[in-house]
Formats: structure tokens, sequence, C-alpha cells
């Protein structure tokens, strides 16, 4: 009691501290409380959609975690950090941090080396939106398309949802005098968005480009990928971009869930978030209609009552989790760890889509940020620009980002099988992302190393989450499911051949400097190259489609288009869990739309 009341007051401290302007943080105490809606997971989608209700409703929103901005300090605020910190690791032996992030293993892989990936997901006010590497750009018009096809609900095309889109976000066009680069020149669409609705997620593109990038911008424009003249926000996601980030103008802060719509709802106090506290179970009447939630606050069991819903926002593994700890998911596992069987749904924890990607490296003449940054004298100069101005390298989280669909020569080299898989994505869906990046040396000799990566969009494996007892004290069981469907190394081995096709291209001859560093000259075949790829594969965070959204009876469909759990009341699922596949590229924005677009049903009273 006294350590929560302690935690609390230093809780409202920083966030006093935090600015002038900032509005308190309305906390939760220990102890039964009834509030209209109940929102487990204060992350991306749950702020957003608790902020939303909240302008009609008693919301509670019940976070395991803190403050990032306490726990996790400058890492989590300043953009720089958001690409080089530690619990990016995804090696087994990856430094834990407990304050931010809920260390999770996976199982060990079979196919990908047998290795057993850490696989980063905030644990904290603001969820992974305080952890990810910020950049924000939509899917393709054929991939809602898809969705919309799928769950039966035509107001899942790109059109109908472009309105929701634009609710979530305020679009500042880049600041060209402090971003001085005229060689890596941000186009967009300022179309697609709409800042007469004064969207509380910010995006904007960063005041300093990093020089490594801007040269391997130009090596995969020179292999047959354009810039892409609207950006990658107006359903066409195709070329490269300078993409935006979510980060704020004003102070080249992070711009997270938290800071963003958790911030302006506060103004109407109809907000309580209860930080440090884990949802242990959906409760239940008789009805099945979800009537709360269990929470242990600091040792002290309670329960939190929805006079209207439950909202389940706990990320992709976590909601599955919950799920099955409450009764709802395939009935053999719950009757294993002798849980009740309140909605038999064999789809809960599976259909797991998960991106991943491969880097191959070479030492480059070009500085990138973090070469720049490693002389102490650049560094003091960098924080100061940083401090007095929101500009310089630790502004900056953006990146150059490309897709393609793989060219009829890369095609040509798949088996039927294969192609036939890639076929039956929609026409517009790209098949690989390739981003450009770049880490101070000091291996091979070199001061800077150059990364290009490639990321399979077309992922055609799929892993499972599950329960490994009736307990929240375990974590959940994830099987990412790598590289298990033989389909995707064959696509990445060609992905990794367009990738050393950019390295070669004459358009960066003059800044590559010496043999290729990783994996070398003696990977060549396509077996050796597989191989490569299974062992060193790495998650670019964006797994999804643990609850997928589906039509009722539909084999594996968890929840409907307006994101209620099958067989049960009172209970939504809304994160990127209940998305029904991965989308094409990075899902932020998508995650935030569908917390409006949830919101507006539940205000429609749908
Ligand atoms: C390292 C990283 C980099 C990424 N980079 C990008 C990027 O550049 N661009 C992009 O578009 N996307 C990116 N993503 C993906 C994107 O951030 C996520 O898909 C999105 O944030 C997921 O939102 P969510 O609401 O589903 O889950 P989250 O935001 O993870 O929220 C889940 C919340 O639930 C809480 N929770 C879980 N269990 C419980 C419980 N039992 N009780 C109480 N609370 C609980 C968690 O602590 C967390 O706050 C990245 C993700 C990561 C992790
Ligand atoms: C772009 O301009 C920056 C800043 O002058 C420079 O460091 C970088 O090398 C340039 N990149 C290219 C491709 O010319
Ligand atoms: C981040 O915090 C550390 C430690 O307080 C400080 O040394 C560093 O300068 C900060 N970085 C920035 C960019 O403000
Ligand atoms: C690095 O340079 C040193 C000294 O010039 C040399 O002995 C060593 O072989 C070099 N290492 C690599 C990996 O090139
Ligand atoms: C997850 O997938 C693996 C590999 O296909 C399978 O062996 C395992 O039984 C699955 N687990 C669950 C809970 O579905």
């Amino acid at each position: 009691m006294v350590n929560y009341a302690a935690r609390v007051a230093t809780a409202l401290c920083a966030l006093v501290a935090g600015g002038a302007a900032q509005e308190q943080l309305r906390p939760g105490t220990p102890g039964n409380a009834v509030y209209d809606y109940v929102v487990i997971g204060g992350g991306t989608a749950g702020l957003a959609i608790a902020s939303r209700l909240s302008a009609f409703a008693s919301v509670a929103v019940v976070e395991a975690g803190g403050l990032y901005e306490q726990d996790n300090g400058n890492q989590s605020v300043v953009p720089y950090y958001g690409l080089v910190m530690p619990v990016l690791g995804v090696a087994e032996d990856y430094p834990p941090n407990s304050l931010i992030d809920w260390d999770l293993l996976s199982t060990p892989q079979p196919s990908a080396g047998g290795r057993r990936i850490h696989y980063a997901q905030g644990k904290t006010l603001g969820g992974s939106s305080a952890i990810n590497t910020m950049a924000y750009h939509r899917g393709t018009v054929g991939s809602y398309q898809r969705w919309a096809d799928l769950v039966g609900d035509q107001s899942y095309t790109f059109d109908s949802l472009l309105p929701y889109f634009k609710r979530t976000s305020t679009l500042t066009p880049p600041n060209l005098q402090k971003r001085n680069a005229p060689n890596a020149t941000a186009l967009y669409d300022s179309t697609a968005f709409d800042n007469s609705l004064k969207g509380p997620l910010q995006v904007s593109w960063a005041n300093w480009v990093d020089p490594a990038q801007s040269w391997l911008a130009r090596a995969l424009q020179a292999i047959g990928q354009a810039v892409n003249p609207n950006g990658l926000s107006s359903g066409k996601v195709s070329g490269g971009a300078w993409v935006p980030t979510t980060i704020d103008p004003k102070d080249a802060t992070r711009s997270t869930s938290k800071s963003s719509y958790l911030q302006s709802a506060l103004k109407n106090a109809r907000i309580t978030v209860y930080l440090h506290t884990q949802a242990s179970k959906i409760v239940f009447d008789k009805e099945k209609k979800a009537t709360g939630v269990a929470v242990s606050i600091l040792g002290q069991n309670c329960v939190l009552s929805a006079r209207k819903e439950v909202i389940l926002s706990a990320g992709v593994f976590h909601s599955p989790q919950l799920l099955l700890l409450s009764g709802i998911g395939p009935a053999a596992t719950l009757r294993t760890h002798s849980i009740g069987v309140i909605s038999n749904l064999a789809g809960v924890g599976q259909n797991l889509w998960d991106q991943i990607f491969f880097n191959v490296l070479r030492g480059i003449t070009v500085p990138n940020t973090g070469t720049y940054l490693a002389t102490p004298a650049q560094q003091a100069l960098a924080v100061q620009q940083y401090l007095s101005k929101a500009a310089g390298p630790y502004s900056s989280a953006g990146g150059y980002l490309s897709f393609e669909k793989l060219p009829a020569k890369s095609r040509a080299a798949l088996s039927p099988r294969t192609s036939n898989l890639l076929a039956q994505f929609p026409s517009d869906w790209p098949e690989i992302e390739y981003i450009a990046s770049g880490f101070p040396g000091g291996f091979a000799n070199k001061t800077t190393i150059g990364a290009i990566s490639g990321t399979l969009l077309t992922p055609s494996s799929r892993g499972n989450v599950t329960i490994s007892s009736a307990s929240i004290a375990d974590a959940p069981v994830v099987n990412l499911g790598w590289l298990s469907d033989p389909a995707d190394g064959e696509v990445l081995v060609a992905a990794f051949k367009r990738v050393r096709e950019a390295w070669s291209s004459s358009a960066i001859a003059g800044i590559v400097d010496g043999p290729e560093i990783a994996p070398g000259d003696a990977v060549s075949t396509d077996a050796q190259i597989l191989d490569f790829i299974r062992s060193s594969a790495q998650p670019i965070w964006h797994a999804s489609s643990t609850c997928a959204m589906g039509k009722a009876g539909q084999g594996g469909a968890v929840v409907d288009s307006k994101a209620r759990v099958f067989g049960v009341k009172g209970l939504r699922v809304v994160d990127n869990s209940v998305i029904p596949f991965s989308l094409p590229g990075h899902p932020q924005s998508s995650v935030y739309m569908l917390a409006e677009k949830i919101a507006d049903d539940i205000l429609k009273g749908k």
C-alpha cells in the first residue's frame, strides 16, 4: 500500500515535471471499483480507444507497466535512441529490462537455427508505441480490400477507413531549413491527412538525415525502386520514401499513445489509469457477459467492474493469453489447464503472422548517425542541437524504406508452389521491404558499416501462442513459426540476391569500402544463403493476428468485424492481434485507426 502510494506519487511528479501544460494522470487506487468501460492494456490501441470512450463514458485503463519517461528515461523519448536501445536485442542473452519490456523469449525455432528469439514488447503506459522505431505509413488498397472481404464488412476498404486514419494524427510537413537535406527530399500526399481534425498522434519528418542512408537509398533506386511521389500513406506501398515518424516536431520527442491520445484525454477527468496493475482474468456472469476484470494491485486482489464493456488491448501475445486464462479458446487447451470453457474458439492464439528480415553488411566511407556521434565533441554538439533546436542527429529516427514486388527475373527462380502462394496476395501487395541503415564500425577495420535489409511481407509460415498454466504469473508461450514453410526461405533468398544487386550498383561504388562483411563472399549458393537467413533472421516486431477478426463460424475467427468476441457478450479485443493478417509494412498506423473505428462503433451503439 505504502509502496503503491509512493509509486503513484512519483508517477505524478514525473508527469508534472514533464511540462507545465501537462494534465495530471488520475491514478486508480487499490480496491474494487466500477466504470462504464474497463480497458486491459494501456498500450497503442488501448490508450487510443480509452481516450475516445472517455469523451462520453467513465473509463479505467489497467496497465501492467509504469511510466516510460521514468523507467526508460530518454531512451523512450529521444528519437535516435529508439533505433539503438538495448531492449531491441534479439539474441537469447539480450540484456533484460523488465521496467519497459515483457522480456519474452520464443520457443526454440527449429527452422531458424534452433534459436530462441527475444521479442521486445512494450510493458509501460504507451505499450509498444513507447519502444517502436516510429516509422509511419499505411497498407495498400488491396490489403484493406482483402480485410473487408475476409470479415464480410465493406467498411474495411481503404476509402472507408481513410476518415479513421485521418482522425488519428496530425501531419507536420518537413522543416526544410532544419532538415537541411536537399538530397533526401520527402515526398508525400497531404490529402491523406486532415489536420483540421486535430488527431492527437504527431507525424513528422526528422530534422536530420543520416548521410549513410542518403547513399544507400540511391542503391535501391538504382535497382528499379523509384521514389514514390505520394509517400506510402495513400494506399500505394511501392517504391521508396523517406518515411515520416511518430515524433512531435515541437520538441522532437517521441509521440506515443500516452503523450498523444492520453495526454489530450486527461483534460476531461473521466479516465482512470491503474499503473503496475496486471489483469489476471476477465470475469463473466451466467449469461456469459463480461462484467469486469480481476486484477492484482501490488498484491491486493480486486475486481474492476464494467457497466458496459470490457475492452482487451493487451497486444499480440498477451491478448490471447488473457482470453485463454478467462476460458476463451480451444477447449482442449483449456481443459489441459483445468480452465472452465466459456467460449470454445479454436482460433485463439493461432494464425500468428510475423515479418522477418536479414541484413547484408558492407563497409562504407560516409558516416552514419552512429559514427557521427562516436566522438565526444560531436556528441556534445548534437546534444546541444537537440535541446536548443529540436534538431540534429538525436532528433531523428527516420529512415529510407523501399518496397517492391520481386521483378520477373527473381520470380523465375521460385518453385511453382511458392509462385502460387505469392499469387494469392492482392496485386498491389509488395513482397519485400528494403531498409537502408548502418552503424559505427568496430569490426573489419571500418569506421562505418552500411546495412541493407530485406523484410518478408508475404509470410506463409504461421506461429502460435498458448499458455503453460492457468496462472497469469507464467508468460505466454510464443512459437513464432519462423521459416517453417519453405516458401518463405525461397522468397527471402530471392530478396537477398536483390540486396546484393543493390550493393553492387554503380550508384554507390564510390562509397563502398572493401568486400562484403556479412555474410561474406563465401556464402554464394542458394543453400548457403538460406542457411545464413535461418541463422540470422530477426523480427521487425510486427507480429499480429492471434485473435483474428473474421466471419461468425469461419474457422479460426475470434472476433467479428466490430471486434466483439464470439460466444460471449460485452467483450471486444482491440489491438494488433485482431487484424486478420500482417498488413504489408509497418502496422502502427492501422492499430491506431482500428481503435478509432471501434470507438466510433461503440459510440454509435454498434
Ligand atoms: C521494437 C518495436 C519496433 C517497432 N517499430 C515499428 C515502426 O517503426 N512502425 C510501426 O508502424 N510499427 C512498429 N512496431 C509495431 C507496433 O509498434 C505495434 O504493432 C503496436 O504498437 C502494437 O500495438 P498494440 O496495441 O497491439 O499492443 P501494445 O502497444 O504492445 O500494447 C499492449 C499493452 O498491454 C499491456 N498488457 C499486456 N498484458 C497485460 C495485462 N495482463 N494486464 C495489464 N496490461 C497488460 C502491455 O504492457 C502494453 O502496454 C514496432 C514494435 C516494436 C515492439
Ligand atoms: C547528402 O547530403 C549530406 C549532407 O550534406 C551528405 O553528408 C551526404 O553524403 C549526401 N548524400 C548524397 C547521396 O549525396
Ligand atoms: C540522455 O540522458 C543521459 C543521462 O541523463 C544524458 O547524458 C544524455 O545527454 C541525454 N541525451 C540527450 C540527447 O538529451
Ligand atoms: C585490421 O587492421 C590491422 C592493422 O592494419 C590488420 O592487422 C588486420 O588484419 C585488419 N583486420 C581486418 C579484419 O581487416
Ligand atoms: C504451434 O505450432 C507448432 C508447430 O506447428 C505445433 O507443434 C504446436 O502444437 C502448436 N501449438 C499450439 C498451441 O497450437
